[in-house]
């Protein structure tokens, strides 16, 4: 049967970095109250004019280097943003602009935190369906542009950054020793929608619009979604928390992280934390933490990877791979 593999990966995230004590200067806050509620020391903050394509762009050419495939090779290119250069069109077709491909399609994809793992199913099913054989994943954000810069309880939590992956139609056996995507669930509940939204938008107020979050609600929510679709992945493939190698959670918090891998008792030294020096990047946290565990040497081939998120809408997710 067909797999889908991830060949390669790239990251990339503006050179301003913004500390705990820098937004002392901004809000109301402290660098200790930050660290213990969050475990947020820092973020990457995008300069003045650059984009979310900007970003997206350098991560993008830095996963297909890594991959040692040139553009003419892919047939698709997915991009989760929730922080699109213009409403329309599509900040995935800029980016296809800027790495010159003129065939195939581009578009991008919207699940907010949950972005990455939503974009990375679809390339998924469009590989395994023989729609496409190479895709192009990027998850790229510049929070930074829509937050409320007055309001201390959402504007230290989130940061600017990309990541993205190359994606291969591969052979596999169709059990659960093959490389490559092994299953993937995806959920959403609108119910939930205005507990994490920006409230602006082009049909609603003509205008962007800023990040509103309720923050306690969010988190009471989240280890019991996250838990629930670690468990589908469990049950479709036949494996538990001991089978797998890394927990490439999205990084929101800290508490959050630690909470759902001491529920699934997925012991500490496995799971990936970013979210210290990137703060939360929405869609680009999952891709960003997958590339420094994969460059740095900690996943390697063969190993078992858990990816999940949870974000706004609420929509939550997870994927479980074999490098
Ligand atoms: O990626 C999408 C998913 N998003 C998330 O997963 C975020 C989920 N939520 C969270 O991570 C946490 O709820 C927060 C980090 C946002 C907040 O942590 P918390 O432990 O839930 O704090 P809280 O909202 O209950 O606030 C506690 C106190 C409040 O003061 P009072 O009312 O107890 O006097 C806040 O006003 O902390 C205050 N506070 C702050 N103090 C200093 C809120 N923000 C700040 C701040 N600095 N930046």
């Amino acid at each position: 049967m067909i797999r889908t593999a991830i060949i390669g990966c790239g990251a990339y995230t503006p050179s301003r970095v913004m500390t705990n004590s820098d937004l002392e200067q901004v809000v109301e806050t402290t660098d200790d109250w930050i660290v213990q509620r969050t475990g947020i020391r820092l973020r990457h903050i995008a300069a003045e004019g650059e984009t979310t394509a900007d970003l997206g762009e350098r991560a993008a050419r830095a996963a297909l280097e890594d991959a040692g495939v040139s553009i003419d090779e892919i047939d698709l290119i997915i991009l989760a943003t929730s922080t699109p250069n213009h409403t329309f069109p599509a900040t995935a077709v800029e980016i296809q602009a800027r790495l010159g491909m003129q065939h195939g399609a581009a578009f991008d994809s919207q699940a907010v935190c949950s972005g990455f793992i939503f974009a990375l199913t679809t390339a998924d099913q469009y590989i395994r369906t023989g729609f496409a054989k190479r895709i192009l994943v990027i998850g790229a954000e510049t929070f930074s542009r829509i937050l409320d810069w007055n309001d201390r309880t959402t504007c230290v939590l989130f940061g600017d950054g990309a990541g993205a992956v190359v994606c291969e139609a591969i052979e596999g056996e169709g059990n659960s020793s093959d490389r490559g995507i092994l299953t993937a669930h995806l959920r959403s509940d609108g119910q939930f929608r205005d507990k994490l939204f920006v409230d602006g938008g082009p049909s609603t107020t003509g205008t962007v619009g800023h990040l509103r979050m309720e923050g306690r609600e969010v988190f009471r929510h989240a280890v019991g979604m996250i838990t629930d679709v670690i468990e589908a992945a469990y049950e479709a493939t036949g494996f538990d928390s001991g089978d797998i190698d890394w927990f490439i959670p999205h990084q929101a918090n800290k508490r959050i992280i630690d909470a759902s891998a001491k529920k699934l008792h997925i012991a500490p030294e496995k799971v990936v934390i970013t979210v210290d020096h990137h703060g939360n990047t929405s869609a680009a946290s999952i891709p960003l933490a997958l590339c420094e565990a994969a460059h740095d040497g900690r996943v390697k081939s063969g190993d078992v990877v858990l990816l999940e998120a949870m974000g706004g809408g609420f929509t939550w997710g997870s994927i479980l791979l074999r490098w």
